[in-house]
């Protein structure tokens, strides 16, 4: 017999780690002097951080609906709100850099040399850095709503 909610423990553990891991290699490549191929890198990855989050999603909200401990236990936990919160944040702070690279990739298609000026990846950095500070909040709010804090 298959325990459901251990499958979807794992699934979603797995795509976790995963778009923090696609998050960090954003951060590491998005630096000044940016060359063609860097921004064509930039972006395959930053399309894998957007499927690999939709899998987080998925596998979460699986978790809520067939996992143990039943949706009733997520939906009055305001930890539980709070963690969708924190991750809805990251996702908002997620659209100024993926619009920026997808204008990027416009823009060398027609221009070859392109490369976007120190300022704007300066700008650009400051949402990874909110992204990363508000990504923290999400595991400790998960493991607080795992273990009954939070319930209303
Ligand atoms: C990047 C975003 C997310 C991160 C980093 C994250 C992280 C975690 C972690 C670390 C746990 C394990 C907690 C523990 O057992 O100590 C967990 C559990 C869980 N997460 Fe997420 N999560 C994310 C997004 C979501 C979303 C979007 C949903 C639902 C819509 C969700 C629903 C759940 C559920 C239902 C559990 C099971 C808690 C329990 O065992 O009772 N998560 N998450």
């Amino acid at each position: 017999m298959i325990d459901i909610d251990l499958v979807l423990a794992i699934a979603h553990h797995v795509a976790v780690f995963s778009v923090f891991g696609l998050l960090i290699a954003e951060v590491v490549l998005l630096r000044p002097g940016l060359t063609a191929d860097r921004i064509k890198q930039l972006g395959t990855i930053d399309g894998a951080y957007g499927a690999m989050s939709l899998l987080v999603i998925i596998a979460g909200v699986a978790r809520v609906i067939w996992g143990a401990a039943g949706w009733e236990y997520y939906v009055t936990n305001w930890a539980f709100w709070a963690k969708m919160a924190a991750f809805l944040l990251v996702g908002l702070l997620s659209l100024p850099p993926t619009l920026a690279v997808m204008g990027w990739r416009r823009k060398l298609a027609a221009e070859p040399g392109f490369s976007p000026d120190a300022g704007e990846v300066a700008r650009l950095r400051r949402f990874f850095a909110g992204e990363l500070v508000a990504f923290a909040f999400i595991p400790a709010f998960a493991a607080a709503m795992a273990r009954g804090y939070g319930a209303l």
